[in-house]
């Protein structure tokens, strides 16, 4: 019988409280649900909810965590603009110019099996004008099939329709394909055809009460207003950990399935 692997998959962190609360839930999932290796969406846990920097890094990775996608945001902060390669296991979208710092997939083991993980942004919507998206992850993941069979995606876009058409193309060659930043869960998990486990968008482990985690008083004014309007990252209760969890037939690489987890917290955190 083939080993299975189970891996948890977490929408993108807002702020310090949301790193709290991933590192809260962590050990508790990972012990009740037997949970193999952790993947989070870091572009928003920086402590005003742009960018992340080496220390919260650090910190998630010795939380449990083991790779970090981002996305946009990815720059937000200088120091990472400065330093993304010393970062450990911190990825930015591999779709960047080349002449950007950091890489756009990396490595971790699990016993003697190696997991790889890509992390590639959307054109649609976005601002960045990256590489186009489906050419990138092709030339990557003719690389990375050399090397493993369990390859994860995190797809950093906007729409769904970019997201569905991505994760088609490339079903069957990845064992998950993920959607992060819109900080909204999609209910439409599932396995595709030829085997990759799928979600439009996992969500984000963030404040309930807010926009996309930000303090939903400022998004209204500046709509309002159409003033540039700093917003604040929301740090009080309940607070929602969204993700899923995929089961991967280690030899063959297949998704065996994909659930997805959903978790409203009433409780505060420390910041
Ligand atoms: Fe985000
Ligand atoms: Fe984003």
């Amino acid at each position: 019988m083939s080993k299975k692997l189970r891996f948890l998959i977490l929408g993108d962190i807002v702020g310090l409280s949301g790193v709290s609360l991933v590192k809260r839930w962590i050990p508790k999932l990972v012990s009740t649900r037997t949970i193999d290796a952790v993947i989070v969406n870091g572009e928003n846990a920086a402590k005003n909810g742009k960018g992340i920097t080496e220390s919260i890094a650090k910190d998630l990775i010795a939380s449990g965590v083991s790779m970090i996608t981002t996305g946009n945001h990815i720059w937000a902060q200088e120091e990472t603009r400065l330093s993304l390669n010393k970062y450990q296991n911190v990825l930015r979208p591999i779709n960047f110019p080349s002449r950007c710092p950091g890489k756009g997939f990396g490595f971790f083991n699990l016993g003697s099996y190696e997991i790889a993980v890509v992390n590639v942004q959307g054109q649609a919507f976005m601002h960045e004008k990256v590489e186009c998206p489906f050419k990138a992850l092709d030339t990557t993941l003719t690389f990375l099939q050399m090397r493993t069979k369990i390859i994860f995606v995190d797809f950093h876009a906007e729409t769904t329709a970019e997201k569905i058409a991505l994760a088609t193309y490339v079903d069957g060659r990845v064992s998950g394909f993920v959607g992060t930043h819109t900080h909204v869960q999609t209910s439409d998990e599932r396995i595709l055809p030829k085997g990759t486990a799928f979600i439009t968008d996992l969500g984000a482990c963030a404040a309930l009460y807010s926009s996309l985690g930000m303090k939903s008083e400022t998004i209204i004014e500046r709509s309002l207003t159409q003033m540039p309007l700093r917003a604040e990252v929301v740090k009080d209760p309940p607070f929602m950990l969204h993700g899923v969890i995929i089961d991967v037939d280690a030899d063959t690489g297949r998704a065996l399935s994909i659930e997805r987890i959903k978790i409203l917290d009433p409780d505060p955190v420390l910041t």
